[in-house]
This record gives structure tokens, C-alpha cells and sequence, in this order.
């Protein structure tokens, strides 16, 4: 029984609120996220859920049990920390099974566990040698391997794949995610990398400023972002915003330039239109928008422009494109790919009527 919840949660040092009330629940076996920027409350929540650190106010549940006063030892959890401070004296096969010994567990146990968690990491060959003999992927999974071989009902990992370079990471995600498929832990994952975010999770939280800003699933966030925080939160490069106002079924943006809507929404004085750079279209008989930079990265191209009211947007196209700086286009854009968000970031919803109308044709 291992279905996590936190009821309300607040964190205070002195007189600053860190996390601000955060509901979250991840069920049993799930594999979820806690995605924000740095600085946001991860690792304090991370350490609230482990017990390291007290909670100031709120419920956590493990189980269906409150177990906000219970000590770290006898929640069932491991963590895996980014810095991953491994023992340099002690060998992989003594890293993994230490925690074993502290619990008095007997020899042989321990070294059937340690057998097993090495078997599973690939870590077999290494149990020899010492932290200083290993690369810094082996290293990760020395550390996972400690936290796996409590066989802990939740797996929390605090960025554990920053310190690894870009081909490590890429791997160790597809090794983290088979993990869990074998083990069938409950795992809460955080991490300032939306991409870890995308390909990892079942359920991403994203975390604001202490607030939960979105729940939901990976695809969810990206094609049904609740506020302008995940719209430009989720998806690289971050989605477009043009400052402007509405009018019916028109946006009317700052450069005057009026973009059609797929539908009518409420008048507003004050919005932002948001636009993914991969649904963004050039069009050379159009003006407006001057080229100031290309970036060619062969499968893809991006290009940057700017209007004369100062405003920016990438747009991706595919493969290379024969554009060069210095020229001026216009932007197309497509009306069922564009999102509007009010004056406090909230996305808005089209008028519902209007909506009532279309289901009533479908
Ligand atoms: N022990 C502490 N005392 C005071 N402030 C802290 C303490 N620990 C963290 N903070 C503050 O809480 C905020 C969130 O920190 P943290 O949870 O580490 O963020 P994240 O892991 O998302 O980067 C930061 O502004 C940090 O400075
Ligand atoms: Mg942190």
C-alpha cells in the first residue's frame, strides 16, 4: 500500500512561505514528477515527503496513514540524491548493501540482495571496485543501487541525472524508466528539466513559486496547458506569447496585425496569444516580421524574429530552410493551434455558447 497523498502542505522558514499549500497524490506504482524552475520548492518537498525536513502545516499520507510524525526510517522510502555520496573507501558491492548492515541485517541476505540490485543496475562486474575506479554513470547507479536494495515501496530521486553529460542522460532515463517497470516501486522524480519531465513521466506535477501550476500527463500539459507558466514551462523552444487584445473571433495584436481565432471568446482589453514555435508558418507574401537570426540544426531550423513594436517568436520548420537574416515576412498563423491567456496568465476559454453551437453541428 504505498498511493501517496499531500493534503495541503506548507513549508515556512522563519517568515517566508517556501510551498504554499500543495495538494498531490501519486498512485501506487506510479511513476510521477515534480517539474520546476530552480528555486521553486522541489527538494524541500522531496525532503518533507522523506522526512528529513518538518512539515509546517498540512497532511501528508503514505498508504492512507498521516505520516507527518514519523520518523524517516519507518516511512519505507529511499532517496537519491544529485550528488550521489557514495563512500570512497568502501567497495560497490559494501556502498550497496551498507544500509542492510546498519540494519543487522544477516550476511547472507545482504549478499544475495546486493547480488540481485547489481544484477538489475548491470552493476555485476564492478562490485570490486572502489567509487574512484568508476564513471560517473556507474557512479548514479551505485546510488540507485543503495536506495533500491532496501526494496523501499517509494523510490524519491532529487536530479539525479544533472551531473551526467548529455549522452549519459538520455541513457540513464531509458535505464530509470526499465527500473521501475521491474521493480514496480512508487517513484516521485524531480527534476528542473522539462525534457526528463516529457519522457519519463506517467503524471507530471509542475511546480511554481511553491504552487502546484498543473497536473497532468506529459501530453496533456504540452496540447492543454492551463496557465501561461506551463504553456511556456512545457515544449523547447517555449511557446510564443504576443501581447494584444481580443474582439469576437480576433486577436489584435500590439503591431496591429489581426490573427483570426477558431472561435468567439469574451472581450478582453488585455491578453497574451501563445503559439508553439513548430505551429507557426511562414509567409513570404506577407511583412511585418524581420528575420534576426537562424539557427540550422539540419533535421530542423529555427528562425527568430522580431516586429517593430519589439516583439520576438521562434518558429521551427523542418530540415533546412532557405531563409537568411535581414529579410522581412509574415507569420501565419493556425487558428486551432493558438491559446489565449488573460490578464493574470489564466488561459481563457472560449464563450461557451459559441462551443454548445459547434457540438450541436457535430
Ligand atoms: N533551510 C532553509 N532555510 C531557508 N530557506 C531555505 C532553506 N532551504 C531552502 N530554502 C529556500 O527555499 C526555496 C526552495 O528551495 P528548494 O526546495 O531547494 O528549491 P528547488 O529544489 O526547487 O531548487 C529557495 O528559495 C531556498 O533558498
Ligand atoms: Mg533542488
Amino acid at each position: 500500500m504505498s498511493k501517496i497523498e499531500l493534503i495541503n502542505i506548507k513549508k515556512q522558514y522563519r517568515q517566508t512561505e517556501i510551498v504554499k499549500g500543495v495538494d498531490i497524490q501519486v498512485e501506487q506504482g506510479e511513476f510521477a514528477v515534480i517539474v520546476g524552475p530552480s528555486g521553486c520548492g522541489k527538494s524541500t518537498l522531496l525532503r518533507m515527503i522523506a522526512g528529513l525536513e518538518d512539515i509546517t502545516s498540512g497532511e501528508l499520507k503514505i498508504g492512507g496513514k498521516v505520516v507527518n510524525h514519523v520518523s524517516p526510517d519507518k516511512r519505507g522510502i529511499a532517496m537519491v540524491f544529485q550528488s550521489y555520496a557514495l563512500y570512497p573507501h568502501m567497495t560497490v558491492a559494501e556502498n550497496i548493501g551498507f544500509a542492510l548492515s546498519l540494519q543487522k541485517v544477516n550476511k547472507a541476505d545482504i549478499a544475495a540482495r546486493v547480488k540481485e540490485a547489481a544484477e538489475m543496475l548491470e552493476l555485476s562486474p564492478l562490485l570490486k571496485r572502489k567509487p574512484a575506479e568508476l564513471s560517473g554513470g556507474q557512479r548514479q547507479r551505485v546510488a540507485i543501487g543503495r536506495a533500491i536494495v532496501k526494496r523501499p515501496q517509494l523510490i524519491l530521486f532529487d536530479e539525479p541525472l544533472s551531473n551526467l553529460d548529455a549522452k549519459l542522460r538520455v541513457q540513464m532515463r531509458a535505464e530509470l524508466m526499465r527500473l521501475h517497470r521491474e521493480f514496480g516501486s512508487t517513484v516521485i522524480y524531480v527534476t528542473h528539466d522539462q525534457v526528463e519531465a516529457m519522457t519519463m513521466a506517467q503524471k507530471i506535477i509542475v511546480l511554481n513559486q511553491g504552487v502546484v501550476a498543473q497536473v497532468g500527463k506529459p501530453m496533456a500539459l504540452y496540447e492543454q496547458p492551463a496557465n501561461q507558466f506551463v504553456a511556456q514551462f512545457i515544449g523547447i523552444p517555449k511557446m510564443n506569447m504576443l501581447a494584444g487584445s481580443i474582439k469576437g473571433n480576433t486577436f489584435i495584436g500590439e503591431n496591429q496585425q489581426q490573427i483570426p481565432l477558431a472561435h468567439n471568446y469574451p472581450e478582453h482589453a488585455k491578453v497574451h496569444l501563445g503559439v508553439r514555435p513548430e505551429h507557426l508558418q511562414l509567409d513570404r507574401s506577407g511583412s511585418g516580421w524581420k528575420v534576426f537570426l537562424v539557427e540550422r540544426l539540419g533535421v530542423e531550423t529555427f528562425l527568430h524574429l522580431r516586429d517593430e513594436a519589439e516583439q520576438q517568436v521562434v518558429i521551427r520548420l523542418e530540415g533546412d530552410s532557405p531563409v537568411s537574416e535581414d529579410e522581412t515576412l509574415g507569420l501565419s498563423f493556425d487558428a486551432q493551434r493558438c491559446f489565449l491567456f488573460d490578464a493574470n496568465q489564466q488561459r481563457l476559454s472560449p464563450n461557451i455558447e459559441q462551443l454548445k453551437h459547434v457540438e450541436n453541428r457535430a
